[in-house]
Formats: C-alpha cells, structure tokens, sequence
C-alpha cells in the first residue's frame, strides 16, 4: 500500500474525516498566488469556525512553494509536493496528537524509535518551555538527549506574519547509514525534519499581538516525498518510486542515463509535474505574463532551455511524454488531472511550439551578448531584448548569466518593463488588492448574485452547503457549493425563484470593515479554501447574505435584473456546480 492511502487509513481509523485536498490555486483569494501549506485551506477553521465535517480532519494536499525556486536540481526541493495533514479543531492536543504520530512512524510504517529524534519548543518570555510534549515523547521511549529544545526560529509555527499559530514539535529521522548518535544534533544534516506537529492555540494580529485562539487545535504536516525516501532507503528523492518512471521516460527521450547528478534532468522533471498541476487546475491558468500564468510559463521555459541543454530532440514530443508520465501517477488521485489531461498537454505543447520558434535564435543573441560584454553584468536592453524579443522570462537570463558567472541588471530591467506598460510581479501582485481584477459593471452584478445564489441555496437545501469555488466572465456566472446529490427540477426552480425574489425586493447591499474574528463570530460566510487577512470587507445583502468578500458589489439587488440556471452538474466528489446567467 503506499504512504498516502497508509495515512489517511490510519487517521481515518482514529476517528478523522479525509476532507479533498484543496484547489492549488486558491478560488476568489487574491491574497496568495497557490497553496503552500496543508492548513491553509483550514485558517477559518483554526479560528474557530465549525468545520463542516467535524473536528478530526485528515488530507493530503497539493501544495505549491516557490521560495525554493533555485533550490530545484537539488535531491530533495520540489516546486510542487504533497503534505499529508491531520487535524484536531479543540478535539485533542499535544498527548494524542504526538502518540498518532509516533504510532503511525513505529507501528505502521516499522521505523525503529532509535532512529527518531525530537525538537519541543524552548519558550519564550511569553510562552512557557513545552514540557508537556517532552513528557509525552519520554513517555513513548524517546531519550532525554534525543530532545532538543530550540527556539521561535525553529519551534514556532505560523504562515507568513500573521493568523493562526503555536509552537511545534517536530520529528527527525537520521537518514544515514553510519551509526545513529546517542545525542540528537539539530545541526547535523543527516538528521532530517520528517513530521511537524503544530499545537495552533494562538492568533497573531498584523500590529504583532498574540491573543488565545478559541480552542485549542493540531496541525501536522509530513512531507510526502521526504517520507517516501526513508522508506525507501534512499537519499535522492528522485530514486524514489514517486519518480521513477517520470526519470525513465527523460532518460529514454534524451538516451543519457540518469546517474544522480543530472541537474537539468531534475528541473524538468520538477518543472513539467508543477506545470502539469497548475494547469490542470479548474482555474484554467495559462502560460501568461502575470500572476500564476507567468508562473507556468517560467516553468515550462525553464524545463525546455534545460531540455535543451540536455541534447533532448526540440522537435519531438518529449514535453508530452513526460507529461503524460505525471498524468498517469496522479490521476487516481485528484480528478483534475484525469479531467483535464487534454488541457495539459495542450498548454505544454502551444507553450513549447511557441518557444521554440525564438529559443535557438535567443540562445544565440544570448551568446553574441555575453562575447561582447566589457563588463560582467548583462545590462538592461539587453536583458529586455532576451525578454521582449526572445521570450526569455528575466529569471532564466539571470539563471544563463549565473552559469557564465555573470550578472543581470534585474532592477533596470524592471524600469524598463514598466516602461513598456507591462506588469510587473510587484504591480501584478499589487493590483489584486481589495477587489477583483479587471471587474466590470456585469461581472459586479455577477459577483452580487453569487452571494444571492449561495444564500438561496442554503435555505433551499440546507445549511450544509458551502462555497466551494466561483469563477465570473462577463457572460455567466459558475459556482461551485458542496452537496451530496443532484439538485431536482423542483429544487433548481426554488432556488432560482427565491433569488428572483430577493433581486425584486430591492435589498440594499452594505459593507463594513471588520476583524477576522469580529466577522466569523457574527456569522459572516467565509468561503472553505480562502485565506483571509486579518482586517476583511464583510457584505450583506439586507438581512439575507452576509458573507467575508473582497467585493465590489451593486449597491441594491435590483440592479441584477433576472437570474436564470442554466445548468447544474457535478464537478467533483461532494460538490456540485451551477451556470447561471443575468437576463
Ligand atoms: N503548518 C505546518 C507546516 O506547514 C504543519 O502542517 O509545516
């Protein structure tokens, strides 16, 4: 069996509901470009919303981290990984949540106590030493000297600067064949961080204050591929069985082998599964200029200069075979990718038709630059030409440069891009902040309506519906809600009814500015997999919606003229979507 079914059975045995991993790309969350931590998806919950499905959750969830990005061609960073995750929301704390843990590593997996180690949370001047979770792993055989106490830096947990946090317990594996030290050594890298079990007991406001969470929660994330390798015994996580035959295809469609030392031969493995993941999201990401488009892009143009680099034939289709390889380990498991195979491979190959046209031409110019360079740093219009002309993202010259021992003037190719009317990352990211990009006078009506849409289906089917995901073009609107069944005609037509009433009744619609907590407390809806600030815009629709939303909205329903279903269909396990129009 392997390591994702193993745990979720185990945590599913103990009383947890597997809850679906998460969309990578967060829906309506402007905030974050991808999900980077199994507990993002969670934070209204940690907070102390009421989880629909209890107070024991386990997953395994995609996640995206792109702070490693130069780190990828190591054995052991990814672009993309999986984190295997169980929850208590206020069920239990610091005794159970380490016996899982040590239960699951010693009984389940077979890995020997002696190879084990742990660091506990030292304190500080406001939070006691964590002696509770010491005594628990004494208690389980875990010596005093394998133990290390360490402080904020290492045993405190918390998503960027703000939310939901604790200190943590983390567990080692010692990853060598030499003998295992008696004393654990948090600095000796054969040591390496397995499982990180967090106790979330605390809030952390923008302005730095610590106050009480409501209840106490677990949050524990294991690296999925890290875990894998031990178990296989192996110290390049691209030996493991996860990669196997996505290598093997890269070694047959470059006819070199894969020896353990083959960077490139690692960054298009890594490259091409992320990109295949991002783009068989049902966001509908495609390679770009901006935002997660830009993302993919950066991706894929990196993977095909590597491929070509490795003497890979341009003209074949290696990218899709490749490809088509991910496809085939992840497609039992998240049915995007069974979905939307066809997309992907389209993506990669428009993508890779539409760089090879210039790669050739670029690698030349980028050659002809660095023989006549006086100085050695690559200036900005020639970084811009690579850009503009070649199609070169900024990232993959100053990648080329670093292997030249060269340099690129980052900063003026910025100035120069802004002079050009493009983008930038920074623009990109700033220009999402406080509503939805590019929104019109239909897509706000749109947006309005959805709010009507998930209120009318609450009252209709019941309070267990959530949102689960919408998507706005000027021509229809698409919202995804949770619900275990096909909705009747007699249901669809209440719904429907029931928005065309409230659009009648002419409510007006208000915003007011409030904490998180403030919000959640009052009963506001926050939607299931969005990440929110701390500070949020909470909408109400007379005393029918009132839901956590970055808006903008209509000032009164009646501006929404009327709401028409016009399909209902499934759109995964437990979540059902609808099409609708304003007429
Ligand atoms: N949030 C913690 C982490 O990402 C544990 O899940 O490591």
């Amino acid at each position: 069996m392997n390591l994702k079914d193993e745990y979720i059975k185990y945590f599913v045995e103990h009383g947890h509901v597997q809850i679906p991993s998460a969309p990578l790309i967060p829906e309506n969350d402007p905030s974050v470009l991808f999900n980077t931590a199994g507990m993002q998806p969670l934070i209204p919950y940690l907070m102390g919303k009421p989880h629909p499905e209890g107070k024991r959750l386990v997953d395994y969830q995609k996640c995206v981290r792109l702070t490693d990005l130069d780190s990828i061609g190591d054995k052991t960073h990814h672009t993309f990984f999986e984190m295997l995750g169980n929850w208590s929301l206020g069920d239990y704390f610091k005794k159970e949540s380490i016996e899982y843990s040590f239960d699951f590593l010693t009984n389940v997996l077979k890995i020997p106590k002696e190879k084990l180690a742990i660091t506990v949370f030292k304190g500080d001047k406001d939070i006691p030493r964590d002696e509770v979770s010491a005594n628990v792993w004494k208690s389980l055989g875990i010596s005093e000297e394998r133990i290390a106490y360490l402080g904020v830096e290492d045993n405190f947990w918390i998503a960027g600067d703000s939310g939901p946090c604790g200190g943590d317990t983390e567990i080692f594996y010692f990853r060598s064949n030499d003998e295992v030290p008696a004393v654990f050594d948090p600095n000796d890298e054969r040591w390496v961080e397995i499982w990180n079990n967090v106790f979330m007991e605390f809030n952390k406001a923008k302005d730095g204050t610590i106050s009480e969470l409501p209840s106490k929660n677990v949050d524990t994330g294991m690296g999925y591929e890290r875990v894998v390798a031990v178990l296989e015994g192996v110290d390049d996580n691209y030996k493991t069985s996860i990669w196997k035959e996505i290598i093997e295809v890269i070694e047959r469609v470059s006819n070199k082998p894969y020896l353990g030392n083959e960077v490139s031969m690692r960054i298009i493995a890594d490259h091409i599964r992320t990109s295949v993941f991002i783009s068989a999201d049902y966001a509908g990401i495609k390679p770009s200029n901006t935002d997660q488009g830009y993302i993919l892009r950066r991706l894929i143009r990196r993977a095909i200069r590597h491929a070509k680099k490795l003497g890979i034939d341009m003209n074949s289709d290696y990218i899709c075979e490749i490809a088509l390889e991910v496809i085939k380990k992840y497609e039992n498991y998240y049915k995007e990718i069974k979905d939307n195979k066809e997309v992907v491979l389209e993506v990669l190959k428009n993508e890779s038709i539409k760089f090879n046209k210039t790669l050739e031409k670029g690698l030349k110019e980028f050659s002809k630059i660095i023989s006549h360079l006086d100085s050695d740093t690559i200036n900005k219009e020639m970084a811009f030409k690579l850009y503009d002309t070649y199609g070169f993202p900024i990232e993959l010259t100053e990648e080329m440069a670093l292997e030249n021992n060269l340099k690129v003037d980052t900063d003026g190719f910025y100035e120069k891009f802004r002079e050009h009317q493009e983008l930038s990352r920074t623009a990109s990211a700033g220009k999402f902040k406080g509503g939805l990009a590019g929104t019109g006078e239909i897509e706000t009506k749109y947006h309005t309506a959805t709010h009507l849409l998930n209120a009318a289906l609450k009252k209709v089917i019941g309070n267990d519906v959530h949102q689960k995901g919408s998507n706005i073009t000027s021509e229809r609107m698409r919202f995804d809600f949770s619900c275990d069944h096909k909705l009747s005609d007699e249901e669809k037509q209440e719904v429907e009814a029931l928005v065309n009433k409230w659009i009648k009744e002419g409510l007006e619609v208000t915003m007011e500015v409030m904490s998180k907590e403030e919000a959640l407390k009052s009963g506001a809806e926050a939607m299931f997999i969005e990440k929110y600030a701390d500070i949020v815009n909470v909408y109400s629709i007379g005393d029918v919606s009132k839901e956590i939303c970055g808006g903008p909205h209509v000032k009164n329903t009646k501006e929404l003229g009327t709401f028409k279903i016009k399909k209902e269909e499934a759109s995964s396990a437990g979540v059902r979507r609808i099409k609708a129009i304003l007429e």
